[in-house]
């Protein structure tokens, strides 16, 4: 299987893990940045890795092996960082969304290019499919995730068909619904539609919230947070609390400073992939990398 980790050598360059480092990487994946840090981080150093799916994380646990005891693996939603009792790390890493398995894998239900069960849950062992994502939701509860989650504007006419057909419990009846609504356009419909689904079904937005809620208290002083985001909606969730942390509290009657910035920016702009990273990887075209630091208490 053939993995490209997105933005690899911008990574590692802007957080710079060094010798006996901490790093959590909240989206292991495949394990493709986690090894170019403990490359770095050396056998003093600890690689604390978590991702939602089984089969990722049995993934990772290979690529890592010959890591040994510097790498340390856990089965969970990064919203539920907290219930991990993790201690304070130098690097908090975020590759977010989904991974290039879930799309070759057309049992998963992600790629519309296969016949499959519409599933699309990165956590197999809880909550519901997108099938029964789009059973339980009334059309215009339908229509709104289509319209907040694929920022498309056919979206109540897209969820009408939708609820109008038979049990939509498959990639293509789903496909069938979106070129019926939307004729010739379908082609560029389709994907955000899929997205939309995608990012209802395991509350993504929910679940970077938190994530950005919770990271910055697991920091050490001069340590970084390095998050890439594949759309608009996550990009512009990272940008405000990354902006927000590097802001001074100001007191609103005097306007004096009554707490320095716990934090400052990194990339002033987004890091976005090269042309060739694009050519090579056409999977990174939407990627852009944000990274903040934790300046001295
Ligand atoms: C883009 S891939 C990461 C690839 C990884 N950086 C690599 O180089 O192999 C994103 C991974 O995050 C996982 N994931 C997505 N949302 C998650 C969440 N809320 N909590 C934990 N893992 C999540 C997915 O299952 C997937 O394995």
């Amino acid at each position: 299987m053939q993995h490209i980790p997105v933005l690899l050598k911008e990574v590692i360059e802007l957080l710079n893990p060094k010798d006996g480092q901490v790093v959590l990487d909240v989206t292991i994946g495949l394990g493709g940045h986690a090894k170019a840090f403990l490359v770095r981080i050396g056998s003093r150093g600890k690689l604390i890795g978590l991702d939602a799916d089984q089969n990722n994380l049995s993934l990772a646990n290979e690529a890592l092996a010959e890591f040994g005891s510097a790498v340390e693996l856990h089965l969970t939603n990064f919203s539920q960082i907290n219930e991990l009792n993790i201690p304070k790390v130098d690097i908090v890493f975020a590759d977010l969304g989904l991974s290039s398995p879930h799309i070759d894998d057309p049992n998963r239900g992600f790629t519309f290019r296969e016949d499959a069960s519409l599933d699309m849950r990165y956590d197999q062992s809880s909550g519901i499919t997108a099938s029964e994502l789009i059973s339980s939701l009334k059309e215009d509860a339908l229509a709104n995730v289509l319209w907040k989650y694929g920022e498309l504007r056919t979206s109540r006419r897209i969820a009408k068909i939708i609820k109008e057909s038979d049990k939509v419990d498959t990639t293509f009846k789903l496909k069938e619904c979106i070129e019926k609504s939307a004729g010739y356009k379908a082609k560029h419909i389709i994907p955000q539609v899929f997205q939309a689904l995608r990012i209802a079904v395991n509350d993504e937005l929910g679940s970077l919230e938190i994530l950005l809620s919770q990271v910055p208290d697991l920091i050490k002083p001069g340590g970084r947070i390095g998050i890439i985001s594949y759309h608009s909606l996550e990009d512009r969730m990272v940008k405000q609390a990354f902006r927000k942390l590097s802001e001074p509290e100001i007191d609103p009657v005097t306007g004096q400073i009554v707490k320095a910035a716990p934090f400052e920016i990194v990339t002033k702009k987004p890091i976005v992939p090269s042309e060739s990273e694009i050519e090579a990887n056409p999977r990174a075209r939407s990627a852009k990398l944000r990274i903040i630091s934790r300046l001295a208490d």
